[in-house]
């Protein structure tokens, strides 16, 4: 079993100029993506906190640097993200928290469906018994 996340490289195009990258669905991320989002978070706040049911998501740190914890019920894993041309796949039933967010630190989230509260799961204890029925 795979641990929970995937770091993958995004398509870059750097010249002197600066750098362009790109993102598009079926093809750089598995999915269709449904919905945008970022995140500006205040220096040095925790957020996320939850996992979703069916929820597939794409994380970029476009700006500045964060730190991601995602577990899997039995893995958890600290994934450092700090560039712009890197993004982190997080599939369904992946508790997610996001830390040390830098000052100047913005997190774009790509994501397959539309907001949803009812696919999301905010107790940890729940979070683990559902994981563990389907292990
Ligand atoms: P939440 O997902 O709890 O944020 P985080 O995990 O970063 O702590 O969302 C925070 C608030 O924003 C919550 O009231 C729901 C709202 N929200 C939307 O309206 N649309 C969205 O796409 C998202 C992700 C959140």
């Amino acid at each position: 079993m795979s641990a929970p996340g995937q770091l993958i490289p995004l398509r870059s195009s750097e010249d002197a100029r600066g750098k362009l990258v790109s993102v598009e669905a079926l093809r750089d991320v598995p999915f269709a993506i449904e919905r945008v989002y970022y995140i500006v978070a205040h220096e040095g706040a925790a957020r996320g906190f939850h996992a979703h049911k069916t929820l597939e998501q794409l994380m970029i740190c476009v700006s500045g640097s964060c730190r991601i914890i995602l577990d899997d019920g039995s893995r958890r894993v600290h994934h450092a993200l700090d560039r712009p041309d890197q993004g982190l796949i997080v599939g369904p039933m992946i508790w997610r928290e996001m830390h040390e967010f830098s000052k100047d630190c913005v997190l774009l989230v790509l994501a397959s469906a539309p907001y949803d509260e009812e696919d999301y799961i905010r107790d940890y204890e729940t979070f683990a018994t559902e994981v563990g029925k389907a292990a």
